[in-house]
């Protein structure tokens, strides 16, 4: 499909709120309406082959789901479906929100279980996002000294949401456009 896919989880609506955002600044032309994971099948994200995710963060570094106290299902819920899925192909550049000031110790961690299983997938991960402006302790959601995606604190840090986000996507979106571009 020639479009970005937006999917995201959530349990209490902040991360809607940053995919809708995301969805907002790169147009309806190039990026779908955003959809819950919750009522997302495997099927419905390999209709697209560049996808923006994105999660919060709950549990020691858990992908959030009821298991782990979550009210919503969640990606774990969603994963739990992915028998052999195959990524391949595929673009993905993820974001996660999580509290730096709370969650010192495991800063945006669900995030890096997210790049983890796509990654497995088979999906080529874009979007790597610095981590200078963040006071943390540790976050699993570091690799190679930067985060694996797009990190937001709407708790703390909401001032910067705006500016951060259109960082990112300068930096993303070319790439994930390349994956449907017309061959010139
Ligand atoms: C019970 C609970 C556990 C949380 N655990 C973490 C955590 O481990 N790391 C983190 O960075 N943020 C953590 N947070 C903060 C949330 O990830 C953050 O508030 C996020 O914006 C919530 O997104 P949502 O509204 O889409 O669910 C936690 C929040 C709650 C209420």
């Amino acid at each position: 499909m020639s479009k970005i896919g937006i999917f995201f989880g959530t349990e209490t609506g902040t991360t809607r709120l940053i995919a809708k955002k995301i969805h907002k600044k790169l147009g309806d032309d190039i990026a779908a309406k955003p959809v819950n994971v919750n009522r997302s099948s495997l099927d419905d994200l390999l209709q697209y082959d560049a996808l923006i995710l994105g999660t919060p963060s709950y549990g020691e570094g858990d992908l959030p789901c009821r298991r782990i106290g979550c009210l919503e299902s969640n990606w774990e819920e969603l994963l739990a479906q992915f028998d052999n899925a195959d990524f391949s192909g595929k673009r993905v550049a993820l974001f996660g929100l999580g509290a730096q000031e709370r969650y010192s110790d495991r800063f945006a961690s669900s995030l890096f279980r997210l790049y983890e299983a796509f990654k497995g997938y088979g999906a080529e991960i874009v979007g790597g996002w610095n981590t200078e402006g963040y006071t943390f302790e540790h976050s699993a959601a570091v690799v190679d000294g930067q985060f694996v995606g797009l990190v937001i604190d709407q708790r703390t840090q909401s001032m910067f949401t705006d500016e951060r986000i259109d960082a990112w996507l300068a930096q993303v979106k070319p790439l994930l456009l390349e994956k449907f571009a017309a061959p010139a």
